[in-house]
């Protein structure tokens, strides 16, 4: 078996698939999906082009045959997907998933967190920018207050979906200044906060360099209220640097994808929702599974199509994005997740 397990150009193997189950999302964060975009009249996908259930559970059931062992579902907002909870359970009952987890913003989350574990869900990972009640109205678009998000998280973490994480993006002069409140809020409550270089991914976001606060002085900010130290990375290609909190309350990260990119180590899949594997987060497209699943090709065929797109990545846009002069094409971040 061993044997068939692809690497790319640069000898990476293929570990993590990340599956956006839809391309929807009830929040419309400035940076993801502004709102003048997409209102009332935006067409999403229509269902027929998302990929069915059965689809996605046949993608990730051979994508573990190429090496994939952590899983990861996210959208868009992936609670917003109609029955997510059936296909949770789809996916958990396949071999060789050591890790599955979701992206969610976790407004829905409260109603839906101990379904989803009972369905096999492992753990969550949860967007949230900011604790401030004012800040985060501002940065979902939706003008949502915090409430339902932290009682979804709690839901969460009633229901054993842990260990949760939170995911910060930093924006500089939009929530740079209510981090350590962040952080504190995690320390208390038991959740591992980590905070990310806001990124050029997409074409929507007018993304600036000097909106970016880069993670060194993210950590700055942090040590400035607690006493931290560097600490090991969980697994090798881990995203997210680590440190922990010198008094024993857990432990924060930064995810450094501008200022110091992690191309070298990216062992990424994705899988958008009408079925296009995607080899990169900037990628200007993908490879369509959609179409050939369905005209019937049988699974070797299939397989042979995922192996051959990742034998021929060579993907590392975060690494040479400052050496690229023209803008490009590239997918949209709600699209593909995370
Ligand atoms: P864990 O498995 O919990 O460690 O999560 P993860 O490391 O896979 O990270 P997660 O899915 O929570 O991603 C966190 C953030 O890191 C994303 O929202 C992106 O902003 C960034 N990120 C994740 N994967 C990539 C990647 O492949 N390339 C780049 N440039 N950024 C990424
Ligand atoms: N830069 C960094 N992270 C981003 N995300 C969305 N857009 C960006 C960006 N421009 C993050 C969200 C969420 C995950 C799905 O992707 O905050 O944590
Ligand atoms: Fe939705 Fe996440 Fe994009 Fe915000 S960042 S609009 S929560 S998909
Ligand atoms: Fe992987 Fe592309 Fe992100 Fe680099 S920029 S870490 S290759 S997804």
């Amino acid at each position: 078996m061993l044997k068939d397990m692809p690497l790319d150009k640069l000898s990476r193997p293929l570990r993590d698939l990340r599956v956006s189950v839809t391309d929807r999302c009830n929040f419309r964060c400035p940076y993801c999906m502004p709102a003048e975009i997409y209102g009332e009249r935006y067409e999403f996908l229509p269902r027929n082009d998302l990929l069915t259930f059965e689809e996605i559970t046949r993608i990730v059931k051979l994508s573990t045959q190429l090496g994939v062992k952590k899983v990861r579902l996210t959208g868009g907002e992936p609670l917003v997907r109609q029955d997510v909870v059936e296909l949770v359970s789809m996916i958990a009952s396949l071999d060789g998933i050591e890790d599955f987890a979701m992206t969610t913003n976790a407004y829905l989350l409260s109603g839906m967190a101990e379904s989803l574990k009972k369905a096999g869900l492992q753990r969550i990972t949860v967007s949230l920018d900011s604790i401030d009640d004012e800040v985060f109205k501002k940065m979902n678009g939706r003008g949502f207050g915090t409430a339902k998000v932290i009682d979804g998280i709690a839901a969460a973490k009633e229901a054993g979906l842990d260990p949760i994480k939170i995911n910060a993006v930093v924006q500089k002069g939009i929530n740079d200044n209510t981090l350590v409140e962040l952080a504190s809020w995690c320390r208390d409550n038991g959740y591992t906060p980590r905070f990310i270089e806001y990124m050029d991914v997409g074409t929507l976001n007018d993304w600036k360099l000097d909106e970016v606060l880069p993670a060194s002085e993210i950590v700055k900010i942090i040590e400035g209220e607690f006493s931290v130290t560097p600490i090991e990375s969980s697994y090798r290609g881990e995203v997210a640097k680590r440190y922990r909190y010198k008094d024993g309350k857990g432990e924060f990260g930064v995810i450094s994808s501008v200022t110091q990119p992690f191309c070298g180590d990216c062992t990424r899949l994705r899988l958008s929702p009408e079925g296009q594997i995607v080899t990169c987060l900037f990628a200007d497209g993908g490879t369509d599974l959609r179409g050939p699943m369905r005209s019937n090709i049988p699974d070797e065929e299939l397989l042979n199509i995922m192996s051959g797109t990742w034998s021929n990545r060579e993907d590392r846009y975060s690494e040479i994005r400052t050496s690229m002069t023209s803008p490009r094409k590239k997918v949209e971040m709600y699209h593909i997740g995370g």
